[in-house]
């Protein structure tokens, strides 16, 4: 096979939801179909057990498991499929949104019950930030639920996006009847399953024989809908879903495995293979002949003994070939790698070559920092990293001063991980660490000892949100920082954020500097 068509064939992908609307459950079924594991039930995954929110080494323990699950990749009709998966846990939302500047497209898994939940409301903003191509499945039809036609609704108004039902459901909860797929004209009769593979029957909705299957009642119903649905919505518009613009619907059960091989017949059709990628230099062609890639994730391994991380990389254009040697842009080093991995459902093995739109995991220890490029010579930098605003603060002190240098190079290093981010303030100099939840605090404590023997303390500082800011107006930006000196800082890489208490503070700082534009992310 040709270069091209290697990186044509690759579709890279997340499954992304809020935690039990199925995320698990679907990913496990797409599993399945592609023959990489052969029951269900046997992908343990990146879930984190409800019971064990408030004890971290569990979850870390499960996280280590886990490791070789980040990453499915398998075949599926002549492509290749890489599932990236996501902490479910909703204190590692940080890991979710890089792990979805690594992805060309993304399934948004929604409970027919429930509607759009909170989280899944913002990991879609990343994923319109990003103009990401989004399907959505919409699932636990088996159960009682919404009209679909609300849920539509709400889909679009929620999650901002223009919606385009490709498979309609038959009734609904106990009276689930099937769908019909309106991408393949196909009727689907629904037999609960949870190991088989329902067989689909190519039908015109028209025909009478329509009546044999599910009844008169329902037959009336199905064929107004669908007269209905197309008068309502445009035809499917590939372009406009790869844009970003229009989302797909499909309809079914995870848990039954109903409606799933459809979503993966219809993904493989549409769905990118890997995309052009922005570079502060230029924009990089994934066809092109040169390697290039960056680290999106980096996975620590908690074991005091073997202190070594997992550096995921994205290859981004060409070929990655093991025992090359690559430019490590930061460092203007060449390296080569003797055991880099690819991951293949849940094994983890050794490989000689990946292709663009593939992960690699890199054995690494501290040479990597979330954001590094590796180029087969040229200078690049990829874009589109972005740092989001943390919803949680506190100072870290050092609680041992014998061990200061020890306590700077293990927040350092951690923060390079991308465990949470630093501040530092610029009235005081104190050090202010920000996370998207409290389990970071603990692991963030536990590790400076256990790995650099450091001891922190935590003390509480009161803010909401860190925004970085800019302005045209440089007068209204030095008056605004003269201002607030005592709530200005540096991030990690040097740049302005302005710490603000409250939404209140926020609001009126907007109000009262209306040149000063206040982001949520680093990258704006
Ligand atoms: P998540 O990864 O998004 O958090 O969700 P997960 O797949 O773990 O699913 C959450 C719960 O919803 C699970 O039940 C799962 O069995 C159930 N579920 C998933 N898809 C369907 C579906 O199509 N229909 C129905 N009725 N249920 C579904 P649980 O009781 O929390 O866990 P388990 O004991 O079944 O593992």
């Amino acid at each position: 096979m040709t270069l091209k068509e290697e990186i044509q064939r690759r579709r890279t992908f997340a499954v992304i939801s809020h935690p039990d609307a199925g995320k698990t459950t679907l990913t496990e079924k797409l599993l399945l179909f592609g023959g990489a594991i052969h029951v269900a039930g046997a992908v343990k995954s990146n879930k984190i057990k409800k019971t064990a929110t408030s004890d971290w080494m569990e979850i870390e323990k499960q996280r280590g498991i886990s490791v070789a699950t980040s990453v499915m990749g398998f075949e599926y009709d002549r492509h290749k499929i890489n599932i990236l998966d996501t902490p479910g846990h909703q204190d590692f939302a940080e890991d979710t949104y890089r792990t979805l500047t690594a992805v060309d497209s993304v399934i948004v898994v929604v409970d027919a019950a429930k509607g759009v939940e909170s989280q899944t409301r913002k990991l879609m903003e990343v994923c319109r930030m990003r103009h990401t191509p989004v399907m959505i499945f919409v699932n636990k039809l088996d159960r009682e639920g919404r009209d679909p036609f609300e849920i539509l609704d709400e889909l679009e108004e929620e999650l901002k996006v223009s919606v385009r039902p490709l498979s309609w459901p038959i009734d609904i909860g106990e009276r689930f009847r099937g769908v019909y797929n309106l991408y393949r004209n196909s009727l689907d009769l629904y037999k609960p399953s949870k190991q088989m593979v329902t067989e689909s029957l190519r039908f015109d909705i028209r025909s009478p024989e329509l009546e044999n299957h599910i009844g008169d009642l329902l037959s009336k119903k199905l064929r107004d809908d669908v007269e209905l649905i197309t008068e309502i919505y445009p035809a499917f518009d590939r372009d406009g879903y790869l844009a970003g613009k229009l989302a797909p619907v499909f309809f079914g059960s995870a848990l039954n495995n109903f409606g799933v091989k459809e979503l993966l017949d219809c993904f493989v059709d549409i769905a990118p293979s890997p995309r052009e990628v922005h570079t502060e230099e230029r924009v990089v062609d994934p066809y092109e002949e040169n390697f290039s890639g960056f680290v999106f994730k980096i996975h620590a391994n908690m074991d005091p003994n073997h202190r070594s991380c997992i550096a995921f990389v994205k290859v981004c254009s060409g070929k990655f070939e093991r025992n090359v040697n690559y430019k490590h842009v930061r460092f203007n080093r060449m390296m080569k790698f003797s055991s880099p991995t690819a991951f293949m459902a849940q094994r983890k093995e050794i490989m000689d070559e990946a292709y663009a739109g593939d992960i690699v995991g890199l054995p690494d220890n501290g040479n990597f920092k979330i954001g590094d490029t590796l180029t087969s010579g040229e200078e690049l930098h990829f874009k589109g990293l972005p740092s989001f605003s943390p919803e949680m603060f506190k100072y870290i002190e050092n609680a041992d001063p014998m061990k200061s240098k020890q306590l700077q190079k293990g927040i350092e290093q951690l923060m390079d991980e991308g465990v949470a981010q630093l501040f530092t303030n610029q009235f005081n100099g104190r050090k202010i660490i920000g996370t998207v939840g409290q389990l970071q605090f603990e692991v963030i404590q536990y590790r400076l000892l256990h790995e650099y023997g450091a001891q922190c303390r935590w003390e509480p500082i009161n803010l909401y949100k860190a925004c970085w800011i800019e302005s045209d107006d440089e007068a209204q930006l030095q008056d605004f920082k003269k201002r607030k000196y005592q709530y200005m800082a540096h991030d990690k890489e040097g740049r302005e954020v302005f710490l603000a208490e409250s939404n209140y503070i926020l609001m009126m700082a907007q109000q009262d500097f209306k040149n000063i534009r206040f982001h949520f992310n680093s990258e704006f």
